[in-house]
């Protein structure tokens, strides 16, 4: 059986949960990890996530990284690099990411050129995948649309209780946890945050053959009370402990599309926070379909876990999302960017066995 050469890029909280995915999955062999620390340059890569050694050293040297014999590269940086991500397809390698590209096509042109011309040049294919987006914000409610006639409405909203999400540049600096109001209101990656949530919401409005013609962008969010202890420090009072982040858009059609995140530094009671706001539970997403068929699907972890293992799970899903996507990205006709339209159902992977049919 063909086993799928594999490259993890960067271990931090996604890359991790990826770098243990590939290393237990039957249908692929581990052939790189690329690190940016200092201290993991060198190990091997089982002693980075606690497994048993593999024989692959984590190296820091792109250009090591680049002149591997490898069939794919799971990129998860933060931030991540559009050129970066050109040369590795331009060098013949598959890239599957959790970075925003789930169907740039509209948000971001400029890089979708760019990379769907990288992946002509290397006869490859980049897909974009994770779990918000890529899962909750497009492949699953779409996937409920099959069983829908009149759509009026689709939600999909996360709740997070982020204290134990250890990665300073998701929780701080992109989503704005433990900046003043000011900072937020000013903070660089804003219209890259509205195109960012706009993405699942294109790619949920071409699944149903149709186009956004309106969107609209809402931010609301409450300050902390009192100093509260996190994975990422401390989040002053006075800074924003809880956001509600609501990205709406519009089709041709009148169906509205929305994404919603509540991500909060906080347990559900919310002592902690200057006000409080009606959140169902500390963790998990809903997606709520509205038309001639009303449907209502929580996803959820189960109450017995601690959130540190709600927060490790949901990273984990992540993770492995990508990794499962491997055999089928790098089996896919025609290079170039492939969403969750263009593809197969993507499964987990537990042996070889194929039956004869
Ligand atoms: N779609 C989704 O559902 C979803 C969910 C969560 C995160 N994400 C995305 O996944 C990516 C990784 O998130 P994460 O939670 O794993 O973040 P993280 O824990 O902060 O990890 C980021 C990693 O990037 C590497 N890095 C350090 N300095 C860097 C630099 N200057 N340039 C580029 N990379 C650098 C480090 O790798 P080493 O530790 O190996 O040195 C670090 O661990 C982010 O881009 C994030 O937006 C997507």
């Amino acid at each position: 059986m063909k086993k799928y050469r594999v490259i993890q890029w960067a271990t931090g909280v996604v890359g991790s949960a990826a770098l243990r995915g590939i290393i237990r999955h039957p249908k692929l062999e581990l052939v790189g990890v690329k690190v940016y620390s200092d201290d993991k340059e060198g190990l091997d890569a089982g002693d980075i996530v606690g497994m048993d050694k593999t024989g692959v050293q984590a190296i820091q040297d792109i250009d090591a990284i680049l002149a591997l014999d490898a069939d794919c590269v799971i990129y998860c940086p933060m931030p991540w690099d559009v050129d970066e991500m050109c040369r590795l397809l331009e060098s013949g390698k598959h890239l599957i990411t959790p970075c925003p590209y789930w169907f740039p096509f509209i948000q971001d042109q400029e890089a979708a050129k760019l990379i769907e011309a990288a992946c002509k040049k290397g006869n490859v294919n980049l897909h974009a995948s994770g779990c918000n987006p890529g899962g909750i914000a497009e492949r699953f409610p779409l996937t409920f649309t099959g069983w829908c006639n009149r759509i009026d409405r689709i939600t999909m909203t996360e709740y997070g209780d982020c204290r134990a999400y250890s990665s300073e540049g998701v929780v701080r600096e992109l989503m704005n946890l433990g900046k003043t109001p000011e900072e937020a209101a000013n903070n660089p990656y804003k219209e890259f945050l509205t195109s960012f949530w706009n993405q699942p919401i294109d790619l949920i409005a071409e699944g149903l053959g149709s186009e956004i013609i309106t969107y609209e962008a809402k931010h609301d969010f409450i300050l902390a009370n009192q100093p509260i202890e996190t994975a990422v420090g401390i989040i002053e009072e006075g800074t924003i402990a809880l956001n509600r982040n609501r990205h709406i858009g519009k089709t041709r059609e009148g169906t509205e599309i929305i994404e919603e995140q509540i991500w909060f530094m906080d347990d559900i009671e919310q002592t902690r926070l200057q006000s409080k706001m009606d959140i169902p539970r500390s963790s998990g997403w809903r997606i709520k379909i509205d038309g001639d068929v009303n449907i209502i699907v929580d996803i959820d972890f189960p109450p017995e876990l601690s959130q540190e293992e709600h927060v490790a799970q949901g990273m984990s899903t992540t993770g492995f999302h990508l990794v499962n996507a491997v055999p089928i990205v790098c089996e896919a006709d025609n290079p170039g960017i492939k969403t969750f339209l263009d593809l197969p159902m993507i499964t987990g992977c537990m042996g070889t066995h194929v039956t004869d049919r």
